[in-house]
């Protein structure tokens, strides 16, 4: 199972991400953690180039794709191979909101890109972790160059994912960012998210019975 986590700078993606995994790792499951850009150690040198230097809006996209596919291939499709759930935190849908809407390359070049650079492996469900970008901005922690973007691109990139949500619908839940403690929420979401395990589980069991 592939979860990836989306939404506005500062909505304290991590931390739930951090918490979600104990929670499932307490019942017994696999769970791999990892982020984009990164994630393998040559998409994190991708990551610090990009996050460091600004460049055109096409160089960017295709560095994202570049460090996606690099870490599709070293940690996200071996993780999936050994049954692992996958928390990822940011994947496809943030590209198709950064670079495809606030940095207005469209939604339908960047999503023909995601597809080659993913080779069409779509996340099970995606977490839109929702926030205003204005205070977004004011808990957002490490200062790369997007954060130093006034708050009009971020609301650009939160409507963007508001886009690509309404575009696949059934594929995302969405929260309220800072609405309790990390562990809170992270019980609330496995609350939400408890169906599609138990689908994941019963395919692993037969999987073993076989
Ligand atoms: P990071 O510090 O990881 O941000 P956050 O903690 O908010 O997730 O920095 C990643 C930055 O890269 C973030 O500003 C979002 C941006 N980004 C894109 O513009 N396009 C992408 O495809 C991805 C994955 C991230």
């Amino acid at each position: 199972m592939f979860i990836t986590f989306e939404g506005p700078e500062g909505a304290g993606k991590s931390t739930l991400i951090q918490s979600l995994a104990v929670l499932l790792r307490s019942r017994g499951l696999s769970v791999t953690t990892t982020r984009e850009p990164g994630g393998s150690p040559v998409a994190e040198k991708i990551r610090a180039l990009i996050l460091d230097h600004p460049m055109s809006p096409w160089t960017e996209l295709f560095l994202y794709e570049a460090a996606r596919a690099e870490h599709l291939a070293q940690t996200i499709l071996p993780a999936l191979t050994r049954g692992d759930v996958v928390l990822c935190d940011r994947f496809t849908d943030s590209t198709l909101a950064y670079q495809g809407h606030a940095r207005g390359l469209t939604f339908k070049s960047v999503h023909a890109v995601n597809r080659v650079a993913t080779g069409g492996l779509k996340p099970d469900l995606t977490v839109l972790v929702d926030i205003d970008p204005a205070l977004g901005l004011k808990h957002a922690q490490d200062k790369n160059r997007f954060e130093a973007e006034g708050v009009a691109f971020h609301r650009k990139v939160r409507q963007g994912f508001l886009k690509a949500r309404a575009l696949a619908p059934t594929r995302w839940i969405t929260i309220r960012a800072r609405s309790g403690t990390p562990d809170k929420m992270a019980e609330t979401l496995l609350k939400k998210i408890e169906p599609w395990l138990k689908r994941v589980k019963a395919k692993a069991l037969r999987k073993k019975v076989k």
